[in-house]
Order: C-alpha cells, then sequence, then structure tokens
C-alpha cells in the first residue's frame, strides 16, 4: 500500500475550491505514453498551472498499471527538474467501473479516482460511489461521481445515447454518496465525432453543433452551490489537426467537437474540471503522420515522437491559457 502523498501527488479537494471560487477550471489530460506525460508536465509547469493526469482502465491495459503509477511519480520529480518548485500533480483514475479497480488504485497511490456508476440504476449507482467513497476518504483520496449518461466511445466505456442530468437528482445523490465532485452530462460526448453534420449548423462554411445545456447546467449549481461539477467529453477536435492527419493519408471524416468558446463559458461556473484525450490523440497522429510523410526514411521513434511531443505540449498549454484559464493558478509557484 502506497500513500499518494508519499509520492508528491496531490488530491483534488483544494484546487477544486479555488478553481470555483476563481471561475477557471483544472485541466485533466489522459495519458498512456511518456510522450504524452512529459508534454502535459511541460505544459503544466510553463504555464503554473494544476493539473489532472489521468488513466483509464484501458490505459492501464496499454503501458501496464505499475508502470502508469511510477510514470506519475516521475512526472512529479520531472515538474521538480523543470524549476517547479511545488507542482500540484493530481494522478486520477478515470472511468473506473468497480470498486476493486478503485481500490486498486487508491492502494497504488492514486490521490483521485472516479467511480462511474452512471449506466447502472441511481440506487445502485449511489450504492457502488458510496462504498468507493467510504474506502477513498480512509486514505484522503477525492472521488468523482457521474450522474447522466455521455454517449461516444472511449476505451472500454461507450454508450449509443446521452441521457442528461436531472437536476432533480443531484442534491439527493450528492448527499448520499458523499462524493467530491460530480460529472455530469449536458451535451458533450467522448471521442473524435460527437455530433453528426446532420445535427449541426452551417455558419460561413463551418458545421456548428448544437450549443451545450446551459441551462441545466445553471439548475445543478443552483441546487448545489459551489459544488465541484466535471465535465467529461471536452475535446474540440482542432480542424487543423484533422486536416493534417487527412493531408497526410489518414482518413478521418466528420470529426466534430465542442467548441472552445462553450467550454470556456462552462470553465466560468462550478465546472471546475474538463476532461481532454480526443485532441491529445489527434495532436500526436497529425505530428506523426505529417513527419513521416515529409521524412520517409526517417525510422528511429524519436525522429517521429519529438515532434508529436511538441505538438500535444502546443496543444495543452493552449487548453490551458486560452479556454480554461488556469495558467498561474498553483497556490505556491
Ligand atoms: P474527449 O474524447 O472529448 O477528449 O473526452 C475525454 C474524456 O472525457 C475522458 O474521460
Amino acid at each position: 500500500m502506497v500513500n499518494y502523498k508519499d509520492l508528491g501527488l496531490v488530491n483534488t479537494r483544494e484546487m477544486f475550491k479555488r478553481a470555483v471560487a476563481g471561475g477557471y477550471a483544472i485541466p485533466a489530460f489522459n495519458f498512456n505514453t511518456m510522450e504524452q506525460m512529459q508534454a502535459i508536465v511541460m505544459a503544466a509547469v510553463e504555464t503554473k498551472s494544476p493539473v489532472i493526469m489521468q488513466v483509464s482502465k484501458g490505459a492501464r491495459n496499454y503501458a501496464n498499471a505499475s508502470i502508469l503509477r511510477f510514470m506519475a511519480e516521475g512526472a512529479v520529480a520531472y515538474a521538480k527538474e523543470l524549476g517547479c518548485e511545488h507542482p500540484e500533480i493530481v494522478l486520477h483514475l478515470d472511468h473506473g467501473d468497480s470498486f476493486e479497480l478503485c481500490k486498486d488504485c487508491i492502494d497504488m497511490g492514486f490521490s483521485s479516482v472516479m467511480i462511474d456508476g452512471s449506466h447502472l440504476p441511481y440506487e445502485e449507482n449511489i450504492a457502488l460511489a458510496k462504498k468507493v467513497v467510504d474506502y477513498a476518504h480512509q486514505y484522503d483520496v477525492t472521488v468523482e461521481a457521474e450522474l447522466g449518461v455521455l454517449a461516444g466511445v472511449e476505451d472500454e466505456v461507450s454508450a449509443a445515447e446521452s441521457h442528461y442530468t436531472k437536476p432533480e437528482e443531484v442534491i439527493d445523490f450528492a448527499t448520499r454518496t458523499g462524493c467530491d465532485s460530480l460529472a455530469i452530462s449536458i451535451g458533450t460526448s467522448h471521442g473524435a465525432h460527437k455530433f453528426t453534420p446532420e445535427q449541426c449548423t452551417l455558419v460561413n462554411g463551418v458545421l456548428v453543433p448544437p450549443p451545450l445545456a446551459f441551462d441545466i447546467l445553471a439548475e445543478i449549481e443552483k441546487k448545489l452551490p459551489g459544488f465541484p461539477i466535471v465535465l467529461h467529453g471536452s475535446s474540440s477536435v482542432p480542424m487543423d489537426e484533422v486536416n493534417t492527419i487527412n493531408q497526410y493519408g489518414g482518413k478521418l471524416e466528420a470529426a466534430i467537437g465542442i467548441p472552445e468558446e462553450q467550454l470556456r463559458k462552462a470553465a466560468k461556473s462550478a465546472v471546475c474540471k474538463i476532461n481532454i484525450d480526443s485532441d491529445s490523440r489527434l495532436a500526436m497522429t497529425a505530428a506523426i503522420r505529417k513527419h513521416l510523410a515529409e521524412h520517409p526514411g526517417d525510422f528511429d521513434p524519436r525522429q517521429y515522437l519529438k515532434p508529436a511531443r511538441e505538438n500535444m505540449k502546443k496543444m495543452y498549454i493552449h487548453k490551458i491559457v486560452n479556454v480554461l484559464g488556469s495558467d498561474g493558478k498553483l497556490a505556491q509557484c
């Protein structure tokens, strides 16, 4: 059993309190590889931002649970080496689907876990979330739970249809589970194909998706004033990355994300954690495709992973500074 505090990590409690009060959101970036981890840390240090590094069950299967855990420990050391004396790095389990998985992560040094019982009947979702909270809080690990279902596919998590969070349930759910933050469904979804072109409106040649349900968010905030709210599925699927991928041999059709203005607006509310995974995948793939097309003789992975890492870092910095507003928000630099 390792406690996250011994690894130099922090939980989400204090950073969420400051983010809700300050009207900004903490970035929650998924990682599976060393290059993603390095880019996340470089971006967080350069912008002096707290950051959540999150790992899904699929990432643990891909990279190995122990390796990811040690990479997060390495992230703290790396941030310090880069000149940040007091980094605020959370190691978070994304979409935990069982008590056992959450417990395993807590016992391995995670500082935050999500238990996703959103697909379960209401009472079962509460019972499962409460069981995880009761265990996690013994070790001061924070817990995110979810009400409402997001559509889309992400690792093992998939749902054909979304169901918006019902504001009338949130007080009962938050009180009875004791969760520290609540992921809600207001129109975001996982993956790079969040909307069909038919759901969008064509404005000046650009497909604009329907707006998020800010009325539901406002009702939730009214019921739970100051309570930390989480938005999953918040990649904006930048067209320049999609175009680069397609220009250099890819085939990504009808990729549509959440416009950044919508996320900026959400970040100013009680939404204090915004999850971004697909944009990192796109940034990495675009840079690798471009590099290999322009340098067909290259075969050393460092030759194409270096520009991939640079491109991800640029994207992370852009999100932190121009969308979420968490730059300069470390408690101590
Ligand atoms: P995106 O697919 O929009 O990046 O969402 C990621 C996410 O919500 C991880 O939980």
